[in-house]
């Protein structure tokens, strides 16, 4: 166990799901964004709460741990830790404080790095008892209150880092996958999609015709990434199925997937359920060419939104004592 009543930091990345044609299975985590929280466990008397959440940011979110994604997320971790100790042992509570960086609603991950980092934090105080895979399990339960679901293509990368394949759900099975380096330019159009609403206009068939272009793009961009074949990624980074449906929901999506195209990017499109979009390129300086179309795209139709240039992140979630 980490020394009780001794904040630590946590660092929790802000990750891109989808990875255009993976939707809900690929995903992969960024060096920026990322939010800040601060953990501790103190001994908890019989009649007190077991999670206290404290808000350090303006975001108004919710503080009752049933209603916080954090809070769910360390609701189920608590549930499994508490079943692992001997009756005996002294029962304890977590203090959490959260500085939300990643905006919510953004659609990159903020709510997958709120759960991802309050599970992580737990265990790190814990003495590290739980696996990844566990992790993820408890973290899912944000992810669920969030959107109504439980996907973990979020959550895995931002617990893995790097680019993660999320093969099953149940029984849970994360395959992390490697990747050339590659450079990730992102646009946050300041609208609002709520993730549930993006999935609720889903189509629940797909034509037999557009899976078979889908999981050829599902393969294409796994194989791409082992062999570092940029072309390859490049050429299966397309969508037949979700992304025509919920690019309606973003303001200029097309011409700004052609400029950012047209500016060297490898290709891209919408990062997890949106409004954000992202690229990816093969060097810093195309995408900082590609943050440029992005920037004009959206000054030219007067729609405030915020850009990063970043590159993938291999760590995922961070403590630092
Ligand atoms: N795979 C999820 C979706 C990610 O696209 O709905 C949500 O962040």
């Amino acid at each position: 166990m980490f020394s009780e009543n001794q904040w630590i930091k946590i660092k929790a990345p802000a990750t891109v799901a989808n990875m255009v044609c993976g939707f809900d299975i690929l995903g992969f985590a960024v060096n920026s964004p990322y939010d800040e929280m601060e953990m501790k466990w103190t001994t908890r008397a019989e009649n007190e709460a077991r999670i206290t959440i404290i808000n350090i940011d303006n975001y108004n979110l919710p503080t009752d741990p049933e209603k916080n994604v954090a809070g769910a997320a360390l609701i189920a971790f608590l549930e499994e830790y508490e079943e692992k100790q001997k009756s005996s042992s002294p029962k304890i509570k977590f203090e959490v404080k959260i500085n939300k960086l990643i905006k919510p609603g953004s659609g990159v991950g903020s709510s997958a790095a709120s759960s991802a980092g309050a599970v992580v934090g737990a265990n790190y105080l814990v003495g590290n008892i739980f696996s990844k895979d566990d992790l993820v399990r408890f973290a899912m339960n944000g992810e669920k209150l969030a959107s109504g679901v439980k996907h973990a293509d979020n959550i895995a990368p931002c617990i893995f880092g790097g680019v993660t394949l999320v093969r099953s759900i149940f029984p849970l099975e994360i395959i992390a996958l490697p990747s050339p380096t590659l450079h990730v330019t992102i646009v946050h159009p300041q609208i609002e999609v709520r993730t549930s609403d993006a999935r609720s206009i889903l189509r629940q068939q797909v034509l037999l015709k557009d899976a078979i272009k889908q999981w050829g793009n599902i393969a294409g961009l796994v194989a791409g990434l082992m062999k570092s074949d940029y072309d390859l990624i490049g050429r299966s980074l397309e969508d037949v199925i979700i992304e025509p449906v919920r690019s309606i929901l973003i303001p200029g999506f097309d011409d700004l997937k052609l400029a950012c195209k047209k500016a060297g990017a490898l290709g891209g499109g919408i990062s997890g359920s949106g409004p954000s979009i992202f690229m990816l390129s093969k060097t810093k300086e195309i995408a900082i060419a590609v943050e440029k179309e992005m920037k004009q795209l959206y000054d030219g139709i007067g729609l405030p939104h915020h850009t990063y240039v970043t590159s993938i992140n291999q760590t995922g979630v961070e403590i630092i004592e």
